[in-house]
């Protein structure tokens, strides 16, 4: 604006500030977004090209757009690895690159509206923490690249083509646990057990491929499988009551809305006295008997690992294979045994690392 003509000055200033007024209208859809991601200005409305916008326009910044699905132990271990390992590689958020970070809430609708958020405001990598965020990410957008946050089976979640050779915009990091040695492992602390129940969410895609493997190898073992798959947490607590009735103990395999819940599934089933195994050491340690399961930091710092190298323009998502991890530790909840009156057998009592209940005390 010049200061040598107040007329035109004042006419300009009049629809600058109109223009402003709309643009805080319609960039109050994205607000939120900005105000935690310390960006000051709004961008407004729906982006047309999803091509990615040079750094230079984001003041020099790349974004990293991060998706969490719910907040549950596991998934901050992992959001949290993200971020330390973008640092590690020298991604600073605030100094050299923005992270947009959200959280869904286990909520579909949320999921989708920062979805398109996240593609909307640039980012130059999106990364999905659990499948159903991976899912919405990937709904919005089929060119900005997505680092797969712990999916535990990309293929069936509809998300890669081919492990090794993912094709397009989408790869990362599978959490695939070895479910048929955590179903032996129970069948070792309980080998009078003849039934086993499967606790999963009826919503979650991860979870009906895991349980699809694990009832194979509950089967193998001689165990007859009852599974209960909830609709939502809110069924959670009748049904442990029901399986605890049922079966000899229960097995969750990796699924978020159980995950989200542990307090409620250890207090139900410890009313009965029913063991619990899981799929990871989180839940161990909110009351689970014992798992084989793979450190969820170091998934984290995996899927850091895999963003910064596509920043860096080091590797591309269509020709970089999903990241698997072949080993787990075993762990057991000690007090949970005692409690359970479960004996640890010497042999497995050498390999375990053994834990006590340490959240979702009441
Ligand atoms: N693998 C899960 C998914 O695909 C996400 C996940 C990672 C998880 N760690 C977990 C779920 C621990 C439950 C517990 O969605």
């Amino acid at each position: 604006m010049s200061n040598d003509k107040p007329q035109a000055a004042h006419g300009k200033a009049l629809t600058a500030t109109i223009i402003v007024i709309a643009l805080i209208l319609v960039g109050g859809f994205t607000y939120e977004l900005g105000r935690r991601a310390g960006i000051k200005e709004a961008t407004g409305g729906k982006a047309t090209s999803q091509t990615v916008q040079s750094s230079a326009a984001k003041g020099g910044m790349k974004r990293v757009g991060i998706l969490q699905y719910v907040s549950h132990p596991a998934l901050d271990q992992i959001h949290k690895g993200v971020v330390d390992e973008l640092k590690k590689e020298g991604f600073v958020d605030g100094k050299n690159i923005q992270i947009l970070d959200q959280n869904g809430q286990a909520d579909q609708s949320k999921l989708a509206t920062m979805s398109e958020q996240l593609v909307n405001k640039k980012s130059d990598v999106l990364v999905g923490i659990a499948t159903p965020a991976a899912q919405a990410l990937a709904n919005a957008t089929s060119t900005t690249p997505i680092v797969l946050g712990a999916v535990t089976d990309p293929v069936a979640a509809g998300l890669v083509k081919d492990m090794k050779a993912p094709g397009k915009n989408i790869t990362g990091v599978s959490d695939q646990p070895p479910v048929a040695a955590e179903i032996k492992l129970g069948k070792q602390l309980m080998p009078q057990a003849k039934t086993v129940g499967m606790l999963y969410s009826s919503t979650e895609d991860n979870s009906k491929s895991q349980v699809e493997t694990a009832t194979k190898a509950a089967t193998e073992l001689g165990l007859q499988v009852k599974k209960f798959a909830v609709p939502s947490s809110n069924e959670i607590a009748q049904t442990v009551q029901v399986m605890s009735d049922q079966c000899d103990f229960i097995y969750t395999p990796l699924d978020n809305t159980i995950a989200n819940a542990m307090p409620t599934v250890t207090q139900e089933a410890n009313k009965k006295k029913r063991p619990v195994i899981n799929s990871v050491d989180t839940m161990v340690k909110q009351g689970g008997l014992a798992t084989i399961g793979v450190n969820q930091y170091q998934l984290g710092i995996q899927t850091g690992k895999m963003a910064a190298n596509i920043l860096k323009g080091k590797s591309k998502p269509a020709t970089t294979p999903v990241y698997t991890f072949t080993t787990g530790d075993t762990i057991i909840n000690k007090e949970q045994a005692q409690l359970l009156g479960i004996t640890i057998p010497d042999d497995l009592m050498k390999n375990a690392k053994l834990v006590s209940t340490e959240v979702g005390k009441q």
